[in-house]
């Protein structure tokens, strides 16, 4: 199947206060996806909420059976991912992205990528795998080229994860080349600095699954970025 454009706004920018609220409201103004960051202080100097809130905000969204609207897209930057996977699983997550550098180096029971993969699909959600700025693409390819279970999306960092606003990295872009060259019907997701002024370099390079928190939830109207940034998306998957 050819990939979709699918927008999601990360709920790291929205009013924490009220995320229930938030979360129902951006689905209302035309998100496909949530993307939700979770982070333990150790893989990223930061920590933001963990499975007991996102079980909360799954009671206010829902997920549709084919998956184009609702799902909730976990971002874990944590540095045991392995260890949450059970957690996430009963409070709602549908796509459990984790990031491959945690993953390798995870300490015991220690659950490399590819084994990580089988054990979210083993659960029945999808798998996603992240990679930070510095990471080279190539690692990932063993991951999808193999005879192992392959992940469902990956996920090219376009900032050092951590903190929402910040600037978007080009160089992080023919990384997306590589990938959209190599597999012409992956997800392939950019998180960090989307918005308006940066979207369309990188529908061109191939995403398709455009995270955008700042952009989106700090605009007068949500909706108006919404749609113009799945227009970009769109435009760039027919050519
Ligand atoms: C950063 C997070 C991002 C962040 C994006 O570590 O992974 O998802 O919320 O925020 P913006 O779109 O504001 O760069
Ligand atoms: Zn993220």
């Amino acid at each position: 199947m050819p990939p979709k454009a699918i927008i999601a706004p990360s709920i790291l920018a929205s009013d924490f206060g009220q995320l229930s609220h938030e979360c129902s409201r951006i689905i209302g103004q035309g998100a496909d996806w949530l993307h939700i960051d979770i982070m333990d202080g150790h893989f990223v100097p930061n920590i933001t909420i963990g499975a007991p809130v996102v079980t909360c905000i799954r009671g206010s969204v829902e997920r549709s059976q084919d998956w184009s609207k609702g799902v909730f897209d976990c971002h874990m930057m944590v540095a045991e991912p392995q260890r949450w996977l059970e957690d996430f699983k009963k409070a709602g997550c549908d796509l459990y992205c984790f990031h491959y550098e945690a993953a390798e180096t995870s300490k015991a029971p220690h659950t490399p990528s590819s084994e990580l993969i089988r054990q979210v699909h083993a659960l029945g959600l999808k798998a996603g795998v992240a990679i930070k700025p510095d990471t080279p693409v190539d690692v990932l390819f063993p991951l999808l080229d193999g005879d192992d279970e392959k992940p469902d999306m990956v996920l090219v960092m376009t900032v050092e994860p951590g903190f929402g606003g910040q600037k978007f990295q080009h160089r992080c872009m023919p990384k997306v080349e590589a990938l959209r060259k190599r597999y012409p019907e992956l997800d392939i997701e950019v998180d960090g600095g989307l918005g308006l002024e940066t979207i369309d370099v990188a529908a061109e390079a191939g995403a398709n699954v455009i995270v955008a928190g700042t952009a989106v939830f700090g605009a007068a109207d949500p909706s108006e970025v919404i749609a113009k940034l799945k227009s970009v998306v769109e435009k760039n998957l027919v050519r």
